[in-house]
């Protein structure tokens, strides 16, 4: 028996998001530049985003780019952005193929147009598509998509089109850029950082969260399983008591 067939498939996260981290220690480990790292995590990605159709998961989101990685030195920026152009142009039609549908979250008017045309005909090619949906989070800050989040709502009052007293944890849900997706059952971050680093802030408040020391060019299939065989040993009390849950409620539902 694999390590594949272990996972019980009655109780798969819906959403899986991860923070891909270490590209650059796992490059200067091997005594190469930082950038090497990144083409390196390319390879997991398209690793972690075949497994994860494999296997069944609904939704997955990718922390590929945060706001604050603007503020990294030009080089690398540019580089990034070049490698995340090349890697959608060679990479959507094997997506299409095998039913995924791409979307993004973050403040896409601030990428390079050439990303957000790419990335724009990437989604519309993408979209009918019934499969694994993929999310990449880019130029894409938590804290931001809350205060637009905030502003949305007052435009919203202020046009007459929501009363104040209708507003509430799951209204405020539709007005952020996730509105569209299950909020995620399970974070992983790699790399051994234990940090949320401004990332699905409202979304991740009931999620698992499951930490490696692995940096993420290391991070492949069987990694990917073994998180979710943790998940899976989880309970998910949600402010209940263990009892609770032991006499009520199917757990993962
Ligand atoms: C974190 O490692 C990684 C990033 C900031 C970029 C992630 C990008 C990729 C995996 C490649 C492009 C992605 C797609 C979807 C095409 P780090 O540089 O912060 O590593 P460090 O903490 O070791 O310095």
């Amino acid at each position: 028996m694999g390590l594949l067939d272990s996972i019980d498939l009655n109780k798969l996260p819906k959403h899986v998001a991860i923070i891909m981290d270490g590209n650059g220690r796992w490059a200067k480990e091997r005594g190469e530049d930082r950038v090497y790292g990144h083409h390196e995590g390319v390879v997991s990605v398209r690793e972690i985003v075949n497994a994860s159709a494999e296997i069944g998961i609904k939704y997955l989101t990718l922390y590929a780019f945060s706001a604050e990685n603007w503020n990294r030195p030009k080089e690398e920026v540019d580089a990034l952005m070049e490698l995340l152009v090349n890697t959608i142009r060679k990479e959507t039609d094997e997506l299409d193929k095998n039913n995924v549908r791409l979307s993004i979250i973050g403040d896409f008017a601030s990428l390079p147009l050439i990303c957000q045309k790419e990335l724009n005909e990437a989604m519309d090619l993408t979209a009918k598509n019934t499969g694994l949906n993929l999310i990449l989070a880019l130029s894409y800050s938590s804290r931001r998509e809350i205060a637009d989040a905030a502003r949305k709502i007052a435009l919203d009052v202020v046009a007459g089109k929501l009363q104040p007293g209708d507003i509430n944890e799951n209204s405020f849900k539709n007005y952020l850029y996730t509105s569209a997706f299950p909020d995620p059952e399970l974070m992983i971050r790699t790399s051994g950082e234990y940090r949320i680093s401004n990332y699905l802030l409202y979304q991740l408040a009931y999620a698992e969260l499951y930490f490696t020391n692995k940096h993420w060019p290391d991070f492949r299939k069987n990694d990917l399983i073994d998180a979710l065989l943790n998940y899976q040993q989880r309970e998910r009390r949600f402010g209940k008591t263990s009892e609770q849950i032991q006499k009520n409620t199917p757990q993962h539902v």
